[in-house]
């Protein structure tokens, strides 16, 4: 397995290095750069009478899930719902008709969601599944397959998979605003050129990685760390807290940084570092008047952002790292290098098991 791993320590580092690759790979099969349009491998799905749409999913995935909920809702103007898959059947959820359920899972076997999968499908559901491994129960079962060109994922906190599903979400929330006449052929031309341009600035954000390295010992010594972001970088955040937790076993939150005022501004000292993503974009200013509120307690703040929102907030704080100036459609798929490689590096200073944490599997087969 070493040679599997090339010059890479762990697996883990290897598939958050293969993401521009991957994501290219799995953008080939929904993008038609040419024609500006995205295109589903099931062109002819029948989204006509879908009315909403209701996301299920666990852990990596379910964050892929909640992005794309901002994503459906912006583009396709279409009520969205999501769940965590253990709490989805539980809740006694009203599924109509005209809804369409969509499930996302690396594994395509995660029991939690595979359940929830057949639930849906018998309160009479059309059922979508995001999944990257295409012989799997979720794949086989779905009307409507969409597959993750991740390749094999070995490292069990899931990283490739992870962005290649936000790819693939972002290509169905388009396809889905075109069907129901929410998107002109301009602004879909548009998503499709700043789509091609995530490998790009992926690979460019993985260029930073001897910066994240550098800021890694400042949340190795730390007990607790925060993680804040606004709208789909909210996710991201949650993302971020959980990557940390999963691999350097240190305890670790993420929060809408609007909300942080309402508890978690309690917590904040000096040591618990707070890691703020802010993209350029419709949330910048907020976020950044949030993580001044940090501040403003004694709290050390990591602005992940790019040149001009470093520029204009970057002041003060603990650490900045300064990642492409990107379009906010693709700023989750360029923030996830960042994250992950935190918390890659942060595992590694600890000496943990970064490919098989302790306690995690890679599938969860039981409920
Ligand atoms: C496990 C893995 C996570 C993964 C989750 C959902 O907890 O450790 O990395 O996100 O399951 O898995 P799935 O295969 O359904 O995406």
């Amino acid at each position: 397995t070493i040679t599997e791993r090339g010059n890479y320590r762990h697996f883990m580092q290897k598939e958050i290095h293969e993401q521009p690759l991957v994501v290219a790979q799995t953008l080939q099969s929904y993008l038609k750069p040419l024609a500006g349009e995205v295109a589903l491998p099931i062109p002819d799905f029948d989204f006509s009478g879908v009315k909403r749409v209701q996301i299920v999913a666990c852990g990596t995935s379910y964050y892929a899930g909640m992005v794309a909920s901002y994503w459906l809702e912006q583009f396709a103007r279409i009520p969205v719902e999501i769940d965590f898959a253990s709490e989805f059947r539980y809740r006694e959820p009203v599924l109509e008709d005209g809804g369409l359920a969509l499930f996302i899972s690396q594994s395509g076997e995660t029991a939690d969601t595979l359940a929830a999968l057949r639930h849906a499908r018998a309160e009479g559901q059309k059922i979508a599944a995001v999944v990257n491994v295409p012989t799997s129960s979720m794949a086989r079962e779905a009307d409507l397959l969409l597959p993750t060109h991740a390749g094999t994922e070995i490292g069990v906190a899931s990283t490739k998979a992870f962005t290649c599903q936000l790819a693939v979400l972002a290509a169905l929330a388009a396809n889905l605003a075109r069907v129901r006449g929410k998107l002109s052929a301009e602004a879909e031309r548009e998503i499709v050129s700043h789509l091609a341009e995530a490998p790009a600035a992926m690979n460019a954000a993985l260029n930073h990685d001897e910066a994240v390295q550098a800021i890694a010992p400042l949340v190795a010594k730390a007990r607790d760390v925060l993680y804040l972001g606004r709208g789909p970088d909210f996710a991201m955040a949650l993302e971020g807290a959980l990557k940390l937790k999963e691999i350097s076993y240190i305890h670790a939150e993420g929060y809408a940084a609007g909300e942080m005022k309402h508890g978690p501004i309690a917590l904040i000292d000096e040591h618990v570092p707070v890691i703020v993503l802010a993209p350029s974009g419709p949330y910048f200013e907020k976020t950044v008047s949030n993580m001044q509120e940090v501040m403003a307690r004694g709290g050390k703040v990591i602005l992940i952002s790019d040149a001009a929102g470093v520029a204009a907030a970057g002041d003060g704080c603990l650490a900045t790292l300064e990642l492409p100036v990107v379009h906010p459609l693709i700023a989750p798929l360029v923030y996830a290098i960042p994250i992950q490689l935190l918390a890659y590096h942060v595992a590694v200073l600890k000496g943990t098991d970064v490919d098989q944490p302790r306690n995690l599997a890679k599938s969860v087969t039981v409920e």
